[in-house]
């Protein structure tokens, strides 16, 4: 089971209040994503440190971009890559990510590549074809590497409260698994009351959590429903 918190562009907890706390919940991998401000702090903390987002090249002319070897520099071990909201706000392509993900899987990082449709296209039965499209970029980019993992995130359910039923997130994985044989996370409104149901589908091997992950409490609770 793996339990990542997303803190998005939040300053997040103290990050050895987090270490303090979850460091001893055996069975779970915990992980914290920080801003890129935050990376090093969490780091010094002993926690498993990943950044939101990761450059191809290991240099170059890429104003706004961090590369996968500033990230090893400083003791990051992964990386995000493809979130919905970089996908929706930053252009982001599937094409993008798949190069974004290969490439810090190349240089030594761990990605947890996110993928997951809009209430627009669930509404047009359009899940399966975009899950398939999403998937594959990434699949045929890193195979099934691994030190990749991917995310399930239906973007309709991300930060609303909306969660998708557990039917549908076992569908949805199963569907994930089948295109390419990695872990997969669900992602969306995972809460303290919530985390045990969904992460207790079979297809399912632990949460990419956003809100819940910025307060110390509702991030351990989740990692022990994880350990359950
Ligand atoms: P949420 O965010 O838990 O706040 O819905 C999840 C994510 O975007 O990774």
């Amino acid at each position: 089971m793996i339990v990542a918190g997303n803190w998005k562009m939040y300053a997040g907890p103290d990050p050895a209040a987090v270490a303090a706390r979850v460091g001893a919940i055996g069975g779970v991998d915990k992980i914290v994503c920080p801003p890129y401000t935050g990376l090093a702090s969490c780091v010094a903390a002993g926690l498993a440190t990943y950044a939101q987002n990761v450059h191809w090249e290991n240099e170059g002319a890429y104003t706004g971009e961090i590369s996968p070897r500033m990230l090893l520099d400083l003791g990051v071990a992964g990386s995000l890559v493809g979130h919905s909201e970089r996908r929706q706000y930053f252009g982001e392509t599937d094409a993008g990510v798949a190069r974004r993900a290969k490439a810090a899987l190349e240089a030594g990082l761990s990605v947890i590549a996110c993928v997951g449709e809009t209430q627009e296209q669930r509404d047009a039965g359009d899940t399966e074809t975009v899950l398939r499209i999403q998937v594959d970029a990434i699949g045929d980019a890193c195979g099934s590497h691994e030190r990749l993992v991917l995310a399930y995130e239906p973007v309709w359910a991300i930060g609303t409260g909306l969660t998708a039923t557990p039917e549908m997130v076992e569908e949805a994985h199963a569907l994930i698994k089948s295109l390419l044989d990695v872990p997969v996370l669900y992602g969306g409104s995972v809460k303290p009351d919530n985390a045990e149901v969904l992460m207790g589908q079979p297809s399912v091997d632990g949460a990419l959590v956003g809100g819940a992950s910025l307060d110390v409490e509702s991030f351990a609770a989740i990692c022990e429903a994880a350990a359950r």
